[in-house]
């Protein structure tokens, strides 16, 4: 069963005695049997980095049976606090086209009004939502979570991505986040699948352009994990229909996706895969840690069979029925972590891309880097190294 310790009091006696156990009886195991270099998951990780693996793990193999234990913002609401610009943004129905009102109407999911923050380099004079400088590239980003967790808010440890990339990449001051709706399915409420964050991010990059005032070729689309995910499928959105419709805003001028989520089918699965092989070094789980229950809040109404071959939700996906090109897509910059659960797709991904865009596609891999690693502020080197290597792929867009 999912979610067995969700209802009060049950909840808070289950949190307590894993807060208890992990203090008391896990950390110090874990730091024990990471001491011997050879009992770590990859030789050239510290102690630390093995112990905080183990415990986001941990923690989310908790909070699939407890339901969500920190209450973080979501698009409901802008959560103010210090240097929180949190701004409202319009839905973008007049920009649904083809395929996706076709989901949209067989899901039953309408374009919403949901808030967005910016997150500005330290020390930087621009205002809130001012009109670019000449010469001004922004970040538009969509944070990681499996579509059903983690949020845009810059107090989320998602936020460290955006703000690292500002921090290195001269020509990107700025950066948007899109609080983009979450899934959620049974037993919570049955709310927002696909194509409901697709067509938020639409209404984001559409306030970018039309009321910002971004060129969009100053657009750098960012994903990291599920908004990886995201960031493609927006982008194939546009290439699909911007040429043969003139609503549809042309391309951003560069790709990134951060450990793209992108096969949420089972293809990748199976004996000597990276999903198996990879556990030891990784803190997504196959099986914990609220993998599938991500995977049915998300699909929702298309149902799970649908991962295999919608190009837009597995564009990884080896199901023989998936069918799928890369043609006129814009640069791209692919991040992977040698270490991870999500390898095999990511690469499956690099594959197929590096086949229609050539010398376009750029991929990079932290060799023993684990899932979304941009995002934890103690994976050094490989963190600042990747935002590096960023900041010089930028300067050539
Ligand atoms: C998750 O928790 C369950 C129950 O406490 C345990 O049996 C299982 O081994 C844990 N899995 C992971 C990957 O930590």
């Amino acid at each position: 069963m999912q979610y067995p310790f969700r209802r009060q009091p049950l909840k808070a006696a289950y949190l307590t005695y894993q807060v208890l156990t992990t203090l008391l009886l896990r950390i110090p195991l874990w730091v024990l049997l990471a001491i011997p270099r050879p009992l770590r998951p990859r030789a050239s990780w510290s102690v630390k980095r093995t112990v905080f693996v183990n415990f986001v793990r941990h923690f989310l193999n908790i909070s699939a049976r407890s339901g969500p234990v920190i209450i973080l913002p979501n698009h409901l609401a802008i959560t103010p606090g210090e240097n929180v610009n949190g701004v409202w943004l319009d839905p973008a129905p007049q920009l649904v086209t083809g395929k996706l009102q076709t989901w949209m109407h067989a899901t039953s999911v309408t374009p919403s009004r949901i808030p967005g923050y910016w997150i500005h380099r330290k020390g930087s004079t621009i205002e809130v939502a001012a009109a670019p400088k000449p010469g001004e590239k922004v970040l538009y980003n969509l944070h990681g979570g499996a579509y059903i967790r983690l949020s845009a808010h810059p107090s989320d440890v998602t936020a460290n991505i955006p703000r690292g990339i500002v921090e290195h990449v001269a020509s990107i001051q700025r950066a948007f986040s899109l609080e983009y709706r979450l899934s959620s399915h049974k037993p919570f409420t049955v709310a927002h699948p696909f194509p409901a964050a697709l067509l938020d991010a639409l209404a984001g990059y559409s306030y970018l352009i039309n009321v910002v005032g971004f060129a969009p070729a100053d657009i750098i689309l960012a994903g990291d994990s599920a908004g990886g995910n995201l960031a493609h499928a927006l982008t194939r959105y546009l290439v699909e229909h911007q040429a043969s419709d003139n609503s549809i805003p042309a391309l951003p001028g560069g790709l990134i996706l951060l450990s793209p989520w992108c096969d949420l089918s089972p293809s990748h699965e199976g004996p000597g895969s990276s999903s198996v092989q990879f556990i030891s070094s990784d803190y997504i789980h196959p099986t914990e840690g609220g993998g599938d229950y991500a995977k049915e809040a998300f699909l929702g109404p298309l149902g799970l069979g649908a991962a295999g071959r919608n190009p837009y939700i597995s564009p990884a996906s080896k199901d023989p029925s998936m069918q799928i090109d890369f043609k006129g897509f814009p640069r791209t910059f692919i991040v992977a972590g040698g270490a991870e659960v999500l390898y095999d797709q990511i690469v499956t991904l690099k594959d197929r891309m590096a086949k229609d865009l050539g010398d376009q596609l750029t991929y990079y891999e932290a060799k023993d880097g684990i899932h979304d690693y941009l995002v934890f502020r103690w994976h050094e080197p490989e963190r600042t190294d990747t935002m590096k290597a960023i900041a010089k792929w930028v300067d050539t867009l």
